[in-house]
């Protein structure tokens, strides 16, 4: 497995695979702490494509200055440990210097599906996803890049902005890998402690509890919204609600009245970490 820590590095790797015949390259961007979510979207990768690359950047600018970019946990060693077990064929772990020369002053602003949930509550946290992802595929030039449905409006942000700056790589979202309990699995659960932990599970009950209602034929959004807020402060008292949504799959608009899929969202703050979760439903069990 080849380490790269420079732009030229990373680039002359891939370069060297398709010369030697590599026809697809798969792409995983993380910013490392990695665990079995990350490598779910790494086995999907190794699956499909011949050569796999995988970034591991604590990506600055999508942090804002009072989020926790200095205590985002770092274990790089661990990582590659990782990388190297589930086939990877190239890690790129470039410095911020790397990344952000002096002078840089270009970024990538995505409005529509960027603009609520997540984007209202981090103001320009989008803008530093979409500008470090469109960097990266610019370095990597995958055939097909990895998301994960655990970060659902990432996923649609990033699928809405290689549409409209005509990036190459297809985008594939993976579905969210969870703890035994429900809760899904993110770097930051580390952060949690053992009460809070133990609350943690009410947000996947919540979502449940949403799809449990619009498949007895509650329709009302707001309804549903309202129930899943209150499942989460009995559930969870620890925990305040930034927010839940029903929204649209593509398009992420909010949806008054359910008439088909939707997407439900929702992210909750404890006093030691904020954690997101979201749940594809339909008010009718086949899907249809
Ligand atoms: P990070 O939080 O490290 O996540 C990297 C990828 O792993 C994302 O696509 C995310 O949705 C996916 N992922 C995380 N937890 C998951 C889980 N429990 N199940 C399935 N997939 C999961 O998302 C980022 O990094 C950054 O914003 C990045 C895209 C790398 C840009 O800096």
């Amino acid at each position: 497995m080849k380490v790269a820590k420079t732009v030229r590095e990373v680039r002359s790797a891939v370069a060297d695979a398709r010369r030697a015949g590599a026809r697809s390259v798969g792409f995983v961007p993380t910013m490392g702490a990695l665990h079995p979510g990350h490598y779910s979207l790494i086995d999907a990768a190794r699956r499909g494509c011949d050569f796999v690359v995988v970034s591991i950047f604590v990506n600055p600018t999508q942090f804002a200055p009072d989020e926790d970019y200095r205590r985002y946990p770092r274990t790089i060693e661990a990582d590659l440990a990782g990388c190297e077990a589930h086939g990877v064929d190239a890690v790129f772990a470039p410095a911020a210097e790397e990344m952000y020369g002096a002078g840089s002053c270009t970024t990538v602003h995505v409005s529509g599906p960027a603009e609520g949930m997540e984007g209202g509550c981090r103001p320009g946290h989008f803008d530093g996803v979409c500008t470090v992802v469109a960097k990266l595929f610019n370095i990597v030039a995958p055939d097909v890049a990895y998301f994960g449905a655990k970060d659902y409006q990432q996923a649609a942000v990033v699928r809405r902005m290689a549409a409209d700056l005509d990036l190459p790589p297809r985008i594939e979202v993976c579905p969210t890998v969870r703890e035994p309990d429900g809760l899904a699995m993110s770097s930051r659960n580390a952060h949690l402690t053992l009460e809070e932990r133990r609350q943690a599970p009410a947000l996947l009950a919540a979502l449940r509890l949403g799809e449990r209602l619009l498949r007895e034929g509650r329709a009302d959004a707001c309804d549903l919204a309202d129930a899943m807020r209150r499942h989460i402060a009995e559930n969870a008292p620890l925990a305040s609600v930034d927010y839940v949504e029903i929204v649209d799959p593509v398009t992420l608009a909010s949806v008054q009245t359910i008439r088909g899929a939707v997407v439900a969202a929702l992210a909750v703050r404890f006093p030691s970490v904020r954690l997101i979760d979201n749940m594809r439903m339909d008010p009718s069990p086949a899907g249809r």
